[in-house]
């Protein structure tokens, strides 16, 4: 799979360690920076990753920021972005399974490099499951595209 991956400073470190292991895991990973650990902006990256998965030049996206709140919330205001943050492979699983979810978000002050790693693999793996929930994310992309009105998504 082609990956693209984000950091700020905070989480330059495990970006790191996640970034080698999807190389070494043979998936095709396009890093987007930060790549020194001096001071930096999240929104920087959680955007330009975003926009990255969105425009179709990677399968999925991976932000990664001090807690990882920060890279979610910036990922998330690029229309087509489905980015979760998941400190556990459960909410991760199931967001691709339920929300079929583009981005991953995790927090480097949180988690570990061996419980970050699992948390992509078991992501990556899982599959959109469709059918009722395919209907649940066309009401998130319509949010999207009422974006601009503020329309409600039901009127
Ligand atoms: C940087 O200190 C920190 O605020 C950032 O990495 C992230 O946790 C923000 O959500």
């Amino acid at each position: 799979m082609k990956i693209a991956i984000g950091s700020d400073h905070a989480a330059f470190a495990l970006k790191e360690a996640v970034r080698i292991h999807l190389i070494e895991s043979g998936h095709d990973v396009k890093d987007m920076g930060a790549y020194t650990p001096e001071r930096t902006d999240y929104p920087v990256y959680g955007e330009k990753v975003a926009r990255y998965v969105v425009s179709g030049q990677a399968d999925f996206g991976v932000v990664i920021c001090g807690t990882g709140a920060g890279m979610s919330i910036s990922a998330n205001k690029v229309p087509g972005a489905r980015c979760v943050l998941a400190s556990e492979p459960y909410t991760a699983v199931l967001s691709r399974r339920h929300n079929d979810a583009n981005l991953l978000a995790m927090g480097a002050r949180v988690i570990g490099e061996g419980l970050a790693c699992m948390i992509v693999d078991q992501f990556l793996d899982a599959e959109f499951e469709g059918g009722r929930h395919a209907d649940r994310v066309a009401l998130i992309t319509k949010l999207d595209e009422n974006r601009e009105s503020q329309t409600n998504i039901l009127s």
